[in-house]
């Protein structure tokens, strides 16, 4: 005997008006079912989950084919007690069964194993009370407060649809149960589809126990409509942010961070303003992010500064650093400590010494830059030939004048000095200035420039 756990989501999600099948649909930038599938996973049992997929399910098989998972096919969506029918033939009937939705993203496990914990003895279900309960199946209770059944919005009248607790989805019950109820189950409702809730009538008619965990609200949201999966966001991020300012962060407003991936954070940092976290990130104690900056897969050293609307996107960057304002460092860039990265600079897979200025207005791709370098305003490494991708190596302790092109496959030698506008293309040596031929300046004295002719 084991939990067996089985999750529904082979529905398209008509309301959502799309062509990618409802569960992929993303949260927080995972897709929906990965939150059923982690909350699934942490039970205690060596059971695969079921998960039966119907509508588009090669993409579904395909997003999760990595996952310790049996999938079941239900060729037509007829109804969620038909989704689980097909799973019957894969459940050891003395398994106890524990039934999810794919799109009730925020189901925790606490609750599930809360619900799980003991043999049920007949069948137990989870709901909640909701303010506005409308679009879901509503529970109908007796005098003694025993449940009857489960009524669809579309099928109740007005006194049923003014029932606030609702059917969440969730239900843990006996296999046996399951394999002798399902067959019977009918379609005569008003939308013809064969519903997993009429298991309560069956429970009723054979006098089995029917017991409720109630659960908060947004744990048992579903997602039908993409207003639901705003809120749903809305409501998870929220709930991040207040994790993080637990955890010691500063947000300059909480209702305007959004976390799409995992965060790890020091002591005393300090996020302002829509800042989007992706992937994995880490920021190190005393560090500050300027507002509407984006990091994803990024690790940051102590007291490193992000200034306003920065991209930092798989990069490592070391301690004192400072960034942007409108930086964009790309995949393969790492900073040692103290790096200062300006404004309109962009660098992609590069290494970059510790104290080093590249303060305006360049590119840096493919280089690896010493210590203690200027890099002057609109230097440009040339990296690539329209083939080839070439590298730039620039010594320690050097200077790059201003509107310098690096022609890679380059290198500048320690402690050189470029001249301000050359095109490099041979290696500079090292302590040299190094320059290339300048246009000779001259000056046309008493000059006049045109006026405006007056009529
Ligand atoms: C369902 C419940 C409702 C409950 C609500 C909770 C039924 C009849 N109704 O309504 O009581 O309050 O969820 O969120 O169960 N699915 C299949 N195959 C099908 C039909 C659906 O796999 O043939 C899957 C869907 O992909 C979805 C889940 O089952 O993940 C629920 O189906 P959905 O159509 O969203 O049901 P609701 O109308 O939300
Ligand atoms: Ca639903």
């Amino acid at each position: 005997m084991a939990i067996q756990v089985v999750i529904l989501a082979a529905g398209q999600g008509t309301r959502l008006h799309s062509n990618i099948p409802k569960v992929l649909h993303q949260l927080a930038g995972k897709p929906l079912l990965r939150y059923v599938l982690d909350a699934a996973f942490a039970l205690p049992t060596e059971r695969k989950p079921l998960v039966v997929v119907g509508h588009q399910h090669e993409r579904i098989r395909h997003t999760f084919a990595d996952d310790p998972l049996i999938f079941v096919e239900q060729e037509q969506q007829l109804g969620t007690a038909h989704a689980v029918l097909q799973t019957l033939a894969h459940i050891d009937p003395d398994d106890d069964v524990l039934i999810l939705y794919g799109d009730v993203p925020l189901i925790n496990t606490q609750t599930l194993r809360q619900l799980t914990m003991h043999k049920p003895e007949g069948i137990c279900l989870l709901t909640a009370l909701f303010a506005n309960p409308q679009g879901y199946g509503r529970i109908k209770r007796d005098a003694q407060q025993r449940v009857i059944s489960i009524i669809e919005e579309k099928d109740a009248n007005d006194a049923e649809r003014a029932l606030k607790e609702i059917n969440s989805g969730v239900y843990f019950l006996n296999a046996a149960l399951l394999k002798r109820w399902l067959p019977q189950i009918q379609k005569h409702n008003a939308q013809t589809e064969f519903y997993l809730t009429d298991i309560i009538k069956q429970a009723n008619q054979e006098q089995i126990q029917i017991t409720t965990l109630i659960a908060d609200e947004q744990e048992v949201s579903g997602v039908n409509d993409r207003i639901q999966l705003a809120l749903l966001e809305r409501h998870l991020q929220l709930q991040r942010a207040h994790n993080l300012m637990r955890a010691g962060v500063t947000l300059l407003d909480p209702a305007r961070i959004d976390i799409r991936g995992e965060l790890h954070v020091g002591k005393d940092v300090t996020i302002d303003v829509n800042v989007i976290i992706a992937g994995d990130v880490s920021i190190g104690d005393g560090c500050s992010i300027g507002p509407h900056s984006y990091l994803r897969n990024t690790v940051l050293g102590r007291n490193v500064e992000v200034k306003a609307h920065s991209l930092l996107d798989g990069v490592e960057v070391a301690a004192d650093c400072i960034i942007g304002p409108f930086a964009r460092l790309r995949p393969g860039c790492v900073l040692a400590e103290g790096v200062h990265v300006g404004n309109f600079v962009e660098v992609k897979n590069s290494a970059v010494g510790s104290q080093t200025k590249i303060n305006h207005l360049s590119y840096i791709g493919d280089s690896e830059i010493g210590a203690r370098v200027n890099v002057g305003a609109g230097t440009i490494t040339c990296n690539y030939d329209g083939v080839n991708k070439h590298k730039t190596i620039i010594g320690d302790d050097t200077f790059i004048g201003s509107d310098t092109q690096l022609v890679a496959p380059v290198t500048v030698g320690a402690r050189a000095t470029i001249g301000a506008g050359s095109t490099i293309i041979k290696d500079a040596a090292a302590d040299c200035l190094t320059l290339t031929h300048r246009i000779e300046q001259r000056s046309i004295p008493a000059w006049q420039r045109p006026k405006v002719k007056e009529d």
